[in-house]
């Protein structure tokens, strides 16, 4: 019965006074009064963490969403259950396969993935990738897929400072991929990492990143970041925002992103020759 507490001010403090009575007749003072605790505790929660969000942005403070809180989370992350536990269903899953990443993430491409955790897309990716290189700010998340994808030749990980590709070449990547990781990192981390981006993608290369849009306000432990700072942050890199979706089609079903976050498909803009570079 968890409300939305904005809805509480529908009524007021008269009508709520007439409900009480109906309710302490019907459930008795026991469980009114674990109403109770619930309704008052659960308005400090909502009035703190909107304090939180305005110290955050007055003192340009990190939050839970700097490198060294994200390295420090994921590197003690329990990942026995291999990151399925974001999975919502089976047909979540196979619907952002087929209607999003199969999109993008041609056969033979040279793919990168940032932030592969215990690998829930690279097993995908390596399918159809000729080549897949993972990047992760967590040691532990690449020890994990380096053990998971130790048969996989064409498959190698690397440790991340958290907003450099220094271990990849200059207009070498057609593709990247990452999903659920740029939801955790901050505005001035994901600035840097475009930069890279532009760099590291051949010239009509595209990254496909899942990333917060209403800077944290709807919870989910989501970083700074807004859909509009991103098409600026984009435009600022010389890349081009293709598009910002909010939910993808697979078949006939429509899946939407939660806590207000959005899926960009960004372009680097010019043409290449055969190898890659710009003509
Ligand atoms: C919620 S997990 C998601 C893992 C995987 N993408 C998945 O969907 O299962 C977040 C991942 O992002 C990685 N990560 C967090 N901040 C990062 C950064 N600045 N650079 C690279 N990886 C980062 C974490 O180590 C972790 O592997």
């Amino acid at each position: 019965m968890k409300d939305n507490i904005a809805n509480r001010r529908k009524l007021d403090l008269v009508q709520k006074l007439r409900v009480g009575r109906v309710v302490l007749r019907q459930n008795g003072p026991r469980w009114v009064l674990h109403l109770s605790a619930y309704l008052v505790f659960s308005r400090a929660a909502e009035f703190f963490y909107g304090r939180m969000a305005v110290l955050r942005e007055r003192r340009g403070l990190p939050g839970l969403n700097s490198r060294n809180v994200n390295r420090e989370i994921w590197e003690s992350w329990d990942w026995s259950a291999g990151g399925e536990e974001w999975t919502p269903t089976p047909e979540w899953k196979d619907a952002l396969i087929r209607g999003v990443l199969e999109q993008h993430v041609k056969p033979g491409d040279t793919v990168l993935e940032i932030g592969p955790g215990a690998g829930r897309w690279t097993e995908h990716l390596i399918e159809r990738a000729a080549r897949v290189i993972g990047v992760d700010i967590s040691a532990e998340c690449v020890a994990i897929c380096r053990r998971k994808f130790a048969e996989r030749g064409h498959a190698e990980f690397h440790r991340t400072e958290g907003s450099d590709l220094s271990m990849i070449g200059d207009s070498t990547i057609d593709t990247i991929w990452s999903f659920d990781v740029f939801v955790h990192i901050n505005t001035v981390d994901v600035k840097a990492y475009l930069g890279e981006i532009r760099r590291v993608l051949k010239p009509g290369g595209r990254a496909v990143i899942h990333h917060g849009g209403v800077g944290g306000s709807e919870g989910g432990w989501r970083s700074d970041l807004t859909a509009a700072r991103m098409v600026e942050l984009v435009g600022g890199a010389g890349l081009l925002m293709e598009s910002q979706l909010i939910e993808w089609q697979a078949g006939s079903q429509t899946h939407r992103l939660v806590y207000g976050d959005r899926l960009s498909v960004i372009l680097r803009p010019g043409k290449a020759d055969a190898g890659g570079h710009d003509v």
